[in-house]
C-alpha cells in the first residue's frame, strides 16, 4: 500500500535553541535562509508523501503559514518585477497539502503521534523529526517506504550507527540482519548506557509506521522523563508484527542541539556555489583575527 501521509511532531518546547524558541518555532529557525522544517518536507515531498500532518502546539502558527500561500508577498513581488523570488515563494505556497492538529499537553512523542490517528486512518504512514535534517539523492524515508513495500507493508525504523558514547541519547533497536543493511527487529531500548545498549543502531528520527501502533500508543504507560514514548509503542509492536529496522544512506545533521545547527549551517554554505566563496573567506579572515591555526 503507497505510503501518502506523514506525520511531523512539532509540539516541542525546543529547550535545547532557548532563548530563540521562547517566541519563535525551532522549525522555522533557517540554515542560512531556508528553514529547518523546509528540508523535512521536501523530503517527504520527494519520497512522494502527499498530505504532511503537523502536530503543533501553541505559538507554531508560523510552521503552517510558512506552507501557504502568502497573496499579500506575492502581489508586491509581481508589483517589483521580483520574478525569481516570487516564483520561489510560490513553490513553497504550494509544495504540499498541510493539515494540523494540536497537542494540547506535552506529554512526548508517542502522545504527539497519538494526536493524528484519526487523520492517519486506517493506513501505513511516515513519520519525520525536525530535528534531523538528511541529505541524500533518494530520501531517508523513501528508502524506509521501499523496505516497507519489500515486506508486504510492515512498519521500518530508520537507523544509523553511533558511537558506544553516544547510544544514550538515542532510541536503540535490538535484532537480527536478514540483509546487509536491513534487521528484523526483536525490540527497541530507550537511551541505553553504552554498556547495556544491545547495538550500536540509533533511531535519529525516522520511521514508517502502520496503524496497529495507535491501539498500542492508547494503552502503553508513561516511560522515560514520565512521558509517553513511541520507543516504548514500537517494542510492543515488535511483540506482535514483523518491524524492521533499515539502515538508511544519508548524511544526518542532528540540527536540534546548537552544535549540530552549527555544523549543518558550514556545510550547507560549503556546498552551496553562492555562499562557497564567502564561507570560505570568512572562516580564513576569523581564524587570523583570533589567531587560531589549524
Ligand atoms: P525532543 O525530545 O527533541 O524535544 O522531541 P524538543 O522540544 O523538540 O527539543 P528540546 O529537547 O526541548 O530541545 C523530539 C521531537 O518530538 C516532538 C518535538 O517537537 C520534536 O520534533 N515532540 C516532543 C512533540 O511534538 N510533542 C512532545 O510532547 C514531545
Amino acid at each position: 500500500m503507497k505510503i501518502r501521509k506523514a506525520i511531523i511532531p512539532i509540539a516541542g518546547k525546543g529547550t535545547r535553541f532557548l532563548p530563540a524558541t521562547k517566541e519563535i518555532a525551532k522549525e522555522i529557525i533557517p540554515i542560512i535562509n531556508v528553514p529547518m522544517i523546509h528540508y523535512i518536507v521536501e523530503e517527504a515531498v520527494n519520497a512522494g508523501v502527499e498530505q504532511i500532518i503537523f502536530v503543533t502546539s501553541s505559538g507554531k502558527y508560523s510552521v503552517e503559514d510558512y506552507f501557504d500561500r502568502n497573496q499579500e508577498l506575492e502581489a508586491f513581488l509581481e508589483r517589483n518585477n521580483k520574478t525569481k523570488e516570487l516564483e520561489l515563494i510560490k513553490r513553497i505556497g504550494s509544495m504540499v497539502s498541510v493539515t494540523s492538529v494540536r497537542q494540547k499537553e506535552q506529554l512526548g512523542l508517542g502522545h504527539a503521534v497519538l494526536m493524528a490517528k484519526e487523520m492517519i486512518g486506517n493506513e501505513p504512514f511516515a513519520v519525520l523529526l525536525g530535528d534531523d535534517i538528511v541529505i541524500n539523492d533518494i530520501p531517508a524515508i523513501r528508502q524506509l517506504m521501499n523496505v516497507s513495500e519489500e515486506n508486504h507493508g510492515a512498519a521500518v525504523i530508520g537507523v544509523m550507527e553511533v558511537p558506544p558514547e553516544d547510544t544514550s541519547k538515542y532510541g536503540i533497536v535490538k535484532g537480527d540482519f536478514i540483509t546487509d543493511r536491513t534487521l528484523r527487529m526483536t525490540g527497541m531500548v530507550e537511551k541505553p548506557s553504552s554498556k547495556d545498549a544491545p547495538t550500536n543502531l540509533a533511531t535519529p528520527g525516522r520511521y514508517i509506521l502502520t496503524p496497529e501502533i495507535f491501539s498500542i500508543l492508547e494503552k502503553i504507560p508513561r516511560g522515560a522523563g514520565n512521558e509517553y514514548q513511541l520507543t516504548d509503542a514500537i517494542n510492543v509492536l515488535c511483540q506482535k508484527k514483523d518491524v524492521f529496522a533499515h539502515k538508511f544512506i544519508g548524511e544526518r545533521f542532528d540540527t536540534g542541539n546548537v552544535h549540530g545547527y552549527l555544523d549543518a549551517t558550514i556545510d550547507f554554505a560549503l556546498k552551496n556555489p553562492e555562499t562557497r566563496d564567502q564561507m570560505i573567506s570568512s572562516i580564513r579572515t576569523r581564524l587570523n583575527k583570533y589567531g587560531i591555526t589549524l
